[in-house]
């Protein structure tokens, strides 16, 4: 609900509250941002200089007051005496916007220049700033209890503006705070790095042309000794998928300012009379509740006002990839048995990845055309999409419609498309991006996209991107706006169409993407014990339906590391699975188990994908009403392990549920030469025997069952002790490096208690 009374603007979601004034000078001054308030409290969030400061520049002399650099703004100027960031930089000369009017809108506000944004109730609050020759407008929308904040500027004067710089939002808050950004690379998305903000500034941007691995847009501010539970957290977010700037900074007086928006590096629009221009929107959540909390206000907005209405809540399917398990080696006899055997494990969905069409057998070739691939597809895309829906499953494809390698049709016929500067061109995987300014090469891509789904019977998508921008410069901005509109002429008017967006895996997971596509491919590294920090690092701001989470080969082809397949699924399990590697040379033992975590995986799906997710101190645990699914991972084994106790979150306390563990397998070979230990016989390692034992024979590892009520589960299940050396028997776990367990926690009928 949004409020104006006695001079304040009250923004009020049930557990966040936002409050601002216009000053006496004008300026929009930021009250209160954080636990929910009433409008009526404003006075008690009034800073007043008192006696001033010092030298600071005055907006009215002799108004000890009217100090700009010490006051908690929501928005501010440049070279007018507020010497803390601005948001706005007109080339070198100085903003002053003031307050001019203020309108309260029901829903939200449509962008104009086509950039996405938030859907869902809401209530607008704009408020119109001006200053000889310009109109700015900000947009504070709020959805539940997450804000959004952007920012329209129009040139209402008679000369040229040049924009070098404009924010979506900028908060001054009172108190310190601690940044928490992730950062990375390729197989190495989502570092997570957490810095105090002191009174030098903090950044936090992409520069590549994207939203990129190296930053992701995304970052949280939290109080010092915030905690999972408690404490104070707020997370900010973009709808954007290009260059994006962020930066905190802690003044003298103790307010931290943040700002958010598009990076002002290469930065530069000429805006003409007339002409405007607005910036992505900025999202910004909070709560009293720490991390956990604000994920899950995070999450709760990500599926209900990003992800596009046709997929929200909907079920993902289990895909099968063949990238992993081919490369550019395959053609229609080996992708239907590919597709036969993914069939029989329990896929539902067969994707065939790079390499389909033009001379596309390495990456050195054929990306920008179209045209199918006739000696691997001698019956055409439709050919095996037809053989794969007979077998009764869906069938889907990967485009990477941005780039163009030279050794193409495309380039040979239009080498003007590619986005070059006046140098020699520099490539990365040996592809040049394509200016999707221009709208020729607009249209290429959505005739030719359109015409595939159109004519192949093709119910997802793998959109694509490998390489950095170099060359786009100030274009940035519009080869963003440029992807939009490709991508709004091709999803809008085929909804049913399964969008997964990927960039090298996660360089662009962004929520301007999700607009368009509500699952992104986190990481070409689905190694699982890397996984467990990508995809929880994620989960501070994403919802694990939005993750594409797939079990590959071990050991992994990114690390070397051998993990056992069991971990492969409990860590893809949270996200939407699938399985991406080479199925001809599994033992029928492992075969068995992919089925059975499949079974297990759809029993559950909605859970998995669109449970309350949390974060436990050994583990994760998802919770949808009644079901509970909570698994703890182990990285390295140690000699005699202690007690372990896995606190479950979330549950009534009066419930009562039944505990299981999901029963695992153990292989008779990772005993080797101990399996005199397991059984009474005495093999030779490297022996023949030993190897048919371990194709043919699994062991039950221990399994525990017991009833409790919420509040004992939430204190802390003591788990059966791990393997201490003293031989295998089934009271215990007989877990190995890199090994995880899975348990199922049932309301014990729900309808009494609820
Ligand atoms: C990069 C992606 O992240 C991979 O999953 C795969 O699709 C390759 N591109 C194909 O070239």
């Amino acid at each position: 609900m949004i409020e104006y009374k006695s001079g304040v603007f009250g923004l009020h979601g049930d557990r966040v509250s936002c409050l601002l004034r216009v000053n006496p000078y004008g300026l929009l001054e930021l009250l209160h941002f954080g636990p929910s308030v009433r409008t009526e409290d404003a006075d008690a969030f009034l800073l007043t200089p008192g006696l001033g400061w010092g030298e600071s520049i005055l907006l009215t002399e002799n108004d000890t007051a009217s100090c700009p650099d010490v006051m908690p703004l929501a928005w501010s100027g440049s070279g007018r005496g507020d010497y803390r960031e601005s948001p706005l930089s007109f080339g070198g000369q100085p903003t002053d916007f003031r307050y001019a009017s203020h309108e309260i809108i029901d829903g939200t506000v449509p962008t104009v220049s086509g950039l996405p944004q938030a859907r869902g109730n809401a209530q607008t609050l704009a408020i119109t700033m001006e200053q000889p020759g310009a109109q700015l407008i900000l947009y504070f929308t709020l959805f539940g209890n997450v804000l959004t904040r952007r920012a329209y500027l129009k040139n209402t004067g008679e000369s040229s503006i040049t924009l070098t710089k404009i924010m979506s939002n900028l908060m001054d808050l009172p108190g310190d705070y601690e940044m928490t950004t992730f950062d990375g690379g390729w197989i190495a998305e989502m570092r997570k790095h957490t810095v105090p903000v002191l009174d030098s500034r903090v950044v936090n941007e992409s520069v590549t042309g994207f939203s990129s691995h190296r930053h992701n847009p995304g970052f949280l501010l939290s109080a010092p000794g915030a905690s999972e539970t408690e404490g104070w957290v707020y997370g900010f977010n973009l709808v954007y998928s290009g260059n994006h700037y962020a930066a905190a900074q802690r003044s003298l007086q103790g307010l931290t300012r943040v700002v958010q928006g598009v990076s002002p590096t290469e930065f530069l629009r000429e805006l003409h009379p007339g002409e405007d221009f607005e910036s992505p929107e900025a999202v910004i959540a909070f709560s009293d509740c720490g991390f956990g909390g604000l994920s899950e206000i995070m999450h709760r907005f990500v599926n209900t006002c990003i992800v596009p209405n046709h997929w929200q809540n909907r079920p993902r399917p289990v895909l099968f990839n063949n990238w992993e398990g081919c490369m550019f080696d395959f053609n229609h006899r080996r992708l239907v048995n590919l597709a036969k055997d993914a069939k029989a494990l329990g896929c539902e969905l067969f994707v065939l990845d790079d390499g389909w069409f033009g001379k596309r057998d390495s990456d050195t070739a054929g990306l920008g055309d179209y045209t199918v691939n006739k000696n691997k597809f001698p019956h055409g895309l439709s050919g095996l999409a037809k053989k794969i829906r007979t077998m009764g499953m869906e069938f889907g494809l990967w485009f990477e419609p941005e780039s163009v390698n030279v050794d193409s049709e495309l380039y040979r016929r239009h080498p003007d498309w590619a986005l070059t500067d006046s140098f020699e061109p520099l490539f990365s995987r040996h592809q040049l991006l394509l200016d999707l300014t221009r709208v020729d090469v607009r249209d290429y891509i959505v005739e030719n996209v359109s015409h595939i789904l159109d004519t192949v019977s093709i119910t997802y998508v793998k959109w694509d991107m490998n390489r950095h921008s170099i060359a786009l410069g100030a274009k940035a901005h519009d080869y963003v706006l440029g992807l939009y509109e490709v991508l709004d002429r091709i999803f809008t008017p085929r909804p049913h169409i399964l969008l997964e967006s990927c960039s090298s895996g996660g360089n662009r997971f962004d929520l301007g993407m999700l607009c368009y596509g509500p699952q992104i491919w986190c990481s070409d590294d689905t190694d699982p014990i890397e996984r467990l920090s990508i995809q929880e690092n994620l989960s501070y701001l994403y919802p694990q339906s939005t993750f594409g989470a797939h079990v590959s080969t071990a050991p992994h082809a990114q690390t070397l590391r051998n993990t056992p397949l069991a971990t492969r699924g409990n860590v893809s399990f949270f996200g939407c699975l699938g399985y991406e590697l080479d199925l001809k040379h599994l033992l029928g033992i492992e075969i068995t188990q992919i089925k059975e975590q499949i079974a297990f995986y759809k029993q559950y799906r909605h859970v998995f994908q669109y449970g309350s997710f949390y974060r436990l101190s050994n583990g994760w645990q998802v919770t949808n009403g009644s079901t509970t699914l909570a698994a703890t991972f182990r990285k390295l084994v140690s000699a005699a392990p202690g007690y372990e106790t896995l606190k479950l979150k979330g549950l009534q306390r009066e419930a009562t549920y039944r505990f299981r563990t999901n029963p695992q397998k153990l292989r008779v070979g990772q005993f080797s030469s101990l399996v005199k230990h397991v059984a009474p016989v005495d093999l030779n390692p490297n022996g023949v025997l030993l190897r048919l034992a371990d194709r043919h024979i699994t062991l039950p590892d221990g399994e525990q069952a017991l009833t409790a009520s919420g509040a004992a589960l939430m204190a802390g299940v003591r788990l059966l002790p791990l393997f201490r050396g003293t031989g295998y028997d089934t009271s215990q776990r007989t877990l190995t490096d890199f090994g995880s367990e899975l348990y199922i926690i049932e309301e014990d009928d729900p309808c009494e208690t609820s």
